[in-house]
């Protein structure tokens, strides 16, 4: 399938879209000057960059910071959880790790992930645990409904032809934790977007998604709508996510700020428009996106978007319990170092809300999930089938069930 695409042909298209793309790419290119601009002098300033707000706020209506969040596109919620319950959760996912003797089992299976068994000190930093009690309390608790309902409602969800999702019921995407230990530097992930790569130019829903853009009408590109996001087609590779998330994310289990190996983020919604147009200049091999390759995940590199990478910032401190969320075109990375003192340990959890390919994706997901086996879009690891104290069906709240798709919404 991917060999067949014509990535000459397919910019040809996209440049046919635009009066002059050159000066199109100009425009934009400006825009993003000013918005990393804006970027450093609140960095030089030692002003707060990323969005914040409590987890107790967030029903007051707050114009200006929902503005803030849609121009930047994220936000750091705060205090989500209570630190007391995080602290045991953190403890208790330990134990979990140790008396199910996670380490040996994955150093048996070291030959099917290389990148674990390069590691010096033996352990991995992303572990291959998606059931434990932990991650469940986390992923399915109210007050992770509210927020995940309250970020979905960020979107424009309906549409003169069809609701692309409900905001007000999420589906459960169960992903992994990190566990980065002190001096770690075998993690850093260099600056790159998921849920899509040369998909992003080459699938028919994502031009649609982006056409105001390769259109000379930027300005009235807006990233929050969410029409046909929910129906383009990823490439198949284990490196992409088979569902739409209105905002990738993780909650802090312990605290951890910049420099103990955390993320970075360029918080420029529109960031994407600039990637997207840079690959039709006359200056980037005609067969070739910027650096990006099917099945991988978006390249964002210094050949290509030194500007944008100017506005790479890491995240503020996050104690336990504290949430950070960003829309899926938003470019980020982790540091390469933990120079930190203390484990910086993270449970991932995005916010994927009721629709049909999300739903798809849960049903296949929740017969993984009664088998203790790893969800479908990760390595078929499947840690934790004979694990003591895996959450079970039983174990379930009904909210639980309705996200997991073993019950039903209505
Ligand atoms: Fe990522």
């Amino acid at each position: 399938m991917l060999e067949n695409i014509d990535i000459g042909l397919i910019k040809k298209e996209l440049r046919d879209q635009s009066k002059n793309y050159k000066q199109n790419f100009i425009n934009i290119e400006q825009f993003i000057k000013n918005e990393v601009q804006e970027i450093l002098d609140l960095k030089k300033n030692n002003k707060p960059i990323i969005p914040e707000i409590s987890f107790n706020d967030i029903n007051k209506k707050k114009f200006e910071l929902l503005e803030d969040i849609k121009k930047r596109g994220c936000v750091i919620i705060r205090d989500v959880f209570e630190d007391t319950l995080i602290r045991n959760l953190n403890n208790q996912l330990e134990k979990y790790i140790d008396e199910n003797n996670y380490y040996e089992d994955q150093r048996k299976k070291a030959d099917l992930d290389k990148y674990f068994s390069d590691l010096k000190s033996g352990k991995p930093q992303i572990y291959g645990l998606y059931w434990s009690k932990a991650q469940i309390e986390i992923r399915h608790a109210d007050q992770m409904a509210k927020v995940q309902r309250w970020l979905n409602n960020l979107w424009i969800y309906e549409n003169e032809e069809y609701k692309v999702f409900d905001p007000n019921k999420e589906l459960s995407y169960a992903d992994r934790v990190r566990r980065r230990e002190p001096g770690d530097d075998t993690l850093g992930l260099s600056p790159h977007c998921d849920a899509g790569s040369v998909e992003r130019w080459t699938d028919k829903n994502y031009q649609k998604i982006y056409k105001e853009i390769f259109e000379d009408n930027f300005e009235k590109y807006d990233p929050f709508n969410a029409k046909f996001r929910d129906r383009v087609i990823e490439f198949e590779s284990p490196a992409v996510a088979h569902v739409f998330r209105t905002f990738q994310g993780w909650t802090a289990l312990t605290e951890q700020g910049p420099n103990d190996g955390t993320l970075q983020l360029i918080p420029i919604a529109k960031g994407m428009a600039y990637v997207l147009t840079r690959a039709l200049q006359n200056d980037v091999p005609e067969s070739e996106l910027c650096g990006s390759k099917p099945g991988r995940a978006l390249s964002v590199n210094k050949d290509y978007h030194s500007l944008l990478l100017k506005g790479l910032i890491s995240i503020p401190k996050m104690k336990p319990g504290d949430t950070i969320w960003w829309h899926p075109d938003v470019i980020h990375a982790v540091e390469d170092k933990h120079s930190g003192k203390n484990f910086s340990n993270v449970v991932y959890v995005g916010a994927t809300p009721y629709c049909k390919k999300n739903l798809d994706y849960t049903i296949k997901q929740s017969k993984k999930f009664l088998e203790g086996k790893s969800p479908p879009d990760f390595a078929a690891e499947d840690y934790e089938v004979n694990y003591k104290g895996r959450v079970k069906l039983k174990d379930l709240s009904l909210l639980a069930k309705k996200q997991l798709g073993l019950e039903d919404w209505n």
